[in-house]
């Protein structure tokens, strides 16, 4: 199977961090994945070709943070956070993650899998070909490992079309009627221990907040998931500052995600283990949060920044990834140079993939996006608007809008 994409004004990929333009470039996709990247000064007979002729080609986006099995959305609390209610209140009173909880406990798999495959497929339209899924609105064994199971139907059911990542959240809120400390226990003793065995997800997170699983916890529940294998991950310093960044240091966590209040200590102890610093303009937005995530220290200390649309029922309803990378700049200073990297090559370091996926090289799979305009530059300004006119996954057009 061969295929070459040929003639595209900008072909868009990274070296060492930053973006690379190559403007008169042809790309051969052998076996699903990137053979060359040069100007073919012939055109080869009997192999398809697909004109990129002003168009962009740039690689899949890699949406590393998403929370996108779930059943409804909770426009509700949107409009009681514009009335001043906040987030941990609304939490407090069972609202937020504890409704959708709720829900999800009442709904059936397979309406929760119809549902999730029908957020995916409209992903892929926007570009993303590698997402990754975390569970956490189930809360006990029964309810999570249905969201573990709906995961990984998804991932089966749909690898032809985008790669889907499972991660392990059941430290995503303390269930009703239980404490921290039983449910602590639980997690450690039955739920870990069933998700390495069973294979259920590669990932284990934690959402490390005072008021949900304080560091204390938060460090057991991750070093267990270490001991069984599975590779860590931390809501960290979202909300306030609680340590969760330094933690995450600490253990070695493949990424920390939101940081929004982390401090200097933290990202110093974070570069020791060159942990992925996964941001999340979009529910910085939702949340009005005021404080942004120090991206100038980050980059000081060169960090790898990723990005990522935090898809979920309460804080995020964005899942469009060229909506985030607008926000990453608009929002966090990010450079469009650095957020088009923090989108694609930095997102798969956040999920180990950068051997693998996120940029236009040759040994890459060919996982694609060509867009609707002769200008990268465009992606950025035009938010709302959908650029892309195909998607490609592993050598195969698996979308055309
Ligand atoms: O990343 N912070 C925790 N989890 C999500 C919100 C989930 C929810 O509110 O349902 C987040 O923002
Ligand atoms: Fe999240």
């Amino acid at each position: 199977m061969e295929l070459i994409i040929y003639k595209p004004s900008q072909v868009l990929t990274f070296e060492n961090g930053a973006l690379k333009v190559l403007s008169d470039v042809d790309i051969v996709i052998k076996d699903g994945k990137i053979a060359q990247v040069k100007k073919l000064s012939v055109l080869p007979k009997n192999i398809k070709i697909i004109s990129a002729e002003n168009c962009v080609v740039l690689p899949g986006f890699v949406d590393s943070h998403t929370h996108l099995v779930f059943k409804s959305l909770r426009s509700k609390e949107f409009f009681m956070r514009l009335d001043g209610i906040s987030y941990e209140q609304i939490l407090a009173q069972g609202g937020g993650i504890l409704s959708t909880v709720k829900e999800v406990r009442e709904t059936d798999e397979n309406e929760l899998y119809e549902i999730a495959r029908e957020r995916i497929l409209s992903m892929l339209k926007w570009g993303t070909t590698t997402v990754e899924i975390k569970s956490g609105y189930g809360l006990s064994w029964k309810h999570e490992l249905k969201m573990l199971r709906v995961i990984n139907r998804l991932r089966k059911d749909l690898k032809d079309k985008i790669t889907v990542i499972a991660t392990f959240m059941g430290a995503h809120a303390i269930p009703p009627n239980r404490s921290l400390r039983e449910y602590t226990k639980e997690l450690i003793e039955v739920m870990i221990p069933q998700v390495s065995k069973k294979k259920l997800a590669q990932f284990v997170d934690v959402f490390c907040e005072k008021f949900v699983f304080p560091p204390k916890q938060a460090e057991k529940i991750l070093t267990t998931a270490k001991k069984y294998g599975l590779i860590i991950k931390i809501h960290a310093d979202e909300i306030e500052n609680s340590g969760g960044t330094e933690l995450a240091g600490r253990l070695g966590c493949i990424s920390a995600e939101h940081l929004n209040y982390a401090t200097l200590t933290g990202l110093r102890l974070l570069k020791k283990k060159q942990v992925v610093c996964v941001l999340l303009p979009g529910t910085t937005f939702f949340l009005k949060s005021r404080k942004k995530p120090p991206v100038q220290e980050m980059r000081k200390l060169g960090l790898p920044i990723a990005l990522a649309s935090d898809f979920n029922p309460g804080t995020c309803p964005i899942y469009q990834m060229p909506i985030i990378i607008t926000l990453g700049c608009l929002l966090y200073g990010l450079s469009p140079q650095e957020a088009l990297c923090a989108a694609t090559i930095n997102g798969a370091k956040a999920l180990g993939l950068n051997h693998k996926i996120g940029l236009i090289s040759e040994g890459y799979d060919a996982d694609l996006i060509i867009l609707n305009t002769s200008n990268y530059k465009e992606l950025f300004f035009q938010l709302g608007t959908n650029l892309i006119r195909s998607v490609i996954k592993q050598g195969r057009v698996v979308l055309s809008n």
